[in-house]
Order: structure tokens, then sequence, then C-alpha cells
């Protein structure tokens, strides 16, 4: 039995149909404050195979713990978390109890329970401003906000955790940009309120629910002026979950980017969602936003050499799910 804390998330509920696609059975920890458990009751229906769910913060140990034990879990993926750049600024403290004293009490229940698997889900956030590209594991860590300073404490304490104790079994994933949807346009990105990030952006001005696109940023120094991403399906994402999990079938610490190695510009993801949804998304040029960098994209050979995993799936592939799921579902989970 596999444990995903914010199983009912975007990237939750896409590593869930993974998991019960490869035949492991599922018990989500979920506080809902971001999530839906309706996505979770669409998980089901795809993979057509129950997933245990409970009403959990992370931060109670006693109920992790209570949950361990119950279900008799094996292995833990953790994908709870605050996950705002802006908000992390404005609640610093919010974003370290959730996010630092959050997997402090997750790994005191495993530690308590003797479950000693965990994967965890990073962020390329971590590196900070890239000093050469493409960002290899081995890059400096030097995050530029609270948020992604969590995302290093969390890994720092992962790696202290392993060497105190060689039984551990640690993944660590740095995702790059997760997009896209599965397949069926059944599950997807539900963002509350105005979206931070460019593709549900790019998706609820082409279904209409917002006027237009502000464009961050067009003097940047990249081919066309706007900034350049690496943006990797969730699919695959949840897929390289998966692999890790087998990875870590002896003890040990890994640490992985999730990326596709490529970077793709602001104005070239809006022309290919424009060509798969048929649809325009009228933009506007605006000011760099704070905190931006120009360039960012991975060196992904390590998670291949290591653990078998690449992407797979294209830039317009990625597009057009998250088109599918956005033009099924217009309001998300709440219609
Ligand atoms: C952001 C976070 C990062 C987090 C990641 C995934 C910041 C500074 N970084 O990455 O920590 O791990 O999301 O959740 O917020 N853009 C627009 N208009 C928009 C939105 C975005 O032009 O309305 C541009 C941005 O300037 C950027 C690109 O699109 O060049 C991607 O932005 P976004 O999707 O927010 O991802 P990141 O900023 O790379």
């Amino acid at each position: 039995m596999i444990l995903l804390t914010g199983g009912a998330g975007y990237i939750g509920s896409h590593v869930a149909v993974a998991l019960l696609d490869a035949g492991l059975d599922v018990v989500v920890l979920d506080n809902l404050s971001n999530s839906s458990p309706a996505s979770l009751r669409r998980v089901q229906s795809i993979c057509g195979r129950p997933v245990a769910f409970r009403q959990v913060d992370i931060r109670d140990e006693e109920a992790v713990y209570d949950a361990l034990k119950t279900y008799g879990v094996t292995a833990v993926i953790h994908l709870a978390g605050l996950k705002a750049v802006g908000e992390s600024n404005q609640q610093p403290l919010n974003y370290y109890d959730n996010n630092v004293l959050g997997s402090m009490r997750l790994l005191s229940a495993m530690q308590r329970a003797a479950v000693k698997t965990i994967v965890f889900s990073s962020s390329a956030t971590v590196y900070g401003a890239p000093s050469y590209l493409p960002l290899n594991e081995e890059h400096a860590l030097a995050p530029t906000n609270p948020y992604g300073r969590t995302k290093l404490f969390i890994e720092e304490m992962l790696r202290d955790l392993h060497a105190a104790d060689g039984d551990w079994r640690i993944g660590v994933l740095r995702y790059f940009n997760p997009v896209g949807a599965h397949e069926s346009g059944y599950i997807g990105e539900n963002p509350l309120g105005i979206p931070n990030n460019l593709l549900p952006f790019i998706a609820q001005v082409a279904v209409g629910r917002r006027e237009k696109l502000t464009v961050w940023g067009c003097d940047y120094p990249t081919p066309d002026g706007t900034g350049v991403r690496d943006f990797v399906h969730v699919c695959d994402l949840a897929a390289g979950h998966l692999r890790i999990l087998k990875h870590l079938k002896a003890p040990g610490l890994l640490t992985v980017n999730l990326g596709t190695g490529e970077g793709s510009s602001v104005l070239q993801v809006i022309q290919t969602f424009e060509a798969v949804s048929g649809r325009a998304v009228p933009y506007e040029m605006g000011e760099r936003r704070n905190g931006d960098v120009a360039v960012c994209y991975a060196d992904p050979i390590l998670a291949k050499n290591v653990m078998g995993w690449k992407s797979t799936r294209s830039l317009m592939q990625m597009c057009a799910d998250h088109w599918r799921w956005q033009s099924r579902n217009p309001t998300g989970y709440s219609a």
C-alpha cells in the first residue's frame, strides 16, 4: 500500500492514476485546503479501482501514524504542501508551518511506524537563478523565495535523515514546469482564484473565463524576448514517481530532475495552445514579473541513466491534453 500525501491535488491525482494503473494500492491523505475530493472520484472512474481517502493534515502526526499502521503502508509519496511563490512572500510562517513542519511530522510518524521509504516532490525552484544551463543536479541550491526555501529545507532534512540512518530509501524529484492533464480529460489542474502559472491562465482565456493573458516580459535575452521554461507533461511526471519507487528497492538517497531538457518560450506555448484548441488566446505584453528568470531548463540525463525515465510527450500533446480537461470542465471540479 502506497500512501500519497496531497493526493487529491493536481499532481497527486495523476500520480494516483499511475500507481493504480501499475496495480498498486493507494491511500490518499489530503487536508483539501487546495484540492477537491471530486478528483479522487474521477481517479477511481478512470482506473476502475478504489482509492482509500482520509481527510488528514500531515501536521497531525497521530492521524498520519494511524493511517500508516491501519493501511499497512510500505512507502510514502509526499506531495502535500503550499506552492504559490507570491503568497509565500506574504505568509512565510504559513509556508514553513505547512511544508517544513508538516514534513517533519510526517517523517516522525514514518520513523515510529518503521516505514522508511519516501519520495518527495521537490522543485527546480531549489536552484534559484541558473548560473549555467541546462540545470543538472550538481547546480548550487539557492532558492529566492520562502516557498523555494521550504523545498530546500525539506530536502536537507531528508539528507540528514539518510546520513543518520542508512535504512532509509529516499527519492527527491525536482520537477520543472508540470502542465497538461490525463488524456481522459477527467482530471487536471484546478487552481483556486486567479492562476499564477502560465498554462492554467492560457486555458482559462481560451475557454472564455478570462479576457486576456499578460505576458510578463518581452525583453529577455531569448529568441523572441519572452521567458523560456521546461514544460513537462504531468503524466510523464507521474510515471517518474513509479520509476523512482522501483529504484528504491535498496536503501539510498537519489535526487533527480524531472524535465524534458528542452525550453519553450511563452509565445511558443501560446501559439501551440491556439493551434491545438482552435481558440484565440489574446494577450498583451507586460513588465517582467518580480523574481522571474529569463531561461530555465533541465538536464534530465541522470533520471534516464539511473532509473530509465525520460519524458515522452511533446508540447503539442501537453497543450492538447490541458485543453481537453479545461474545455470539458470549464469551471474545474466545481461544475
Ligand atoms: C513558477 C514558480 C516556481 C514553481 C512553478 C511551478 C515563480 C517565480 N516560480 O515557476 O517556483 O515551482 O511555478 O508551480 O512563480 N507567465 C506569463 N504570464 C502569466 C503567467 C506566467 O507571461 O500570466 C510567464 C512567466 O513570466 C514565465 C512563464 O510564463 O516566464 C512560466 O511561468 P509559471 O507558469 O508561473 O512558472 P515559473 O515562473 O517557471
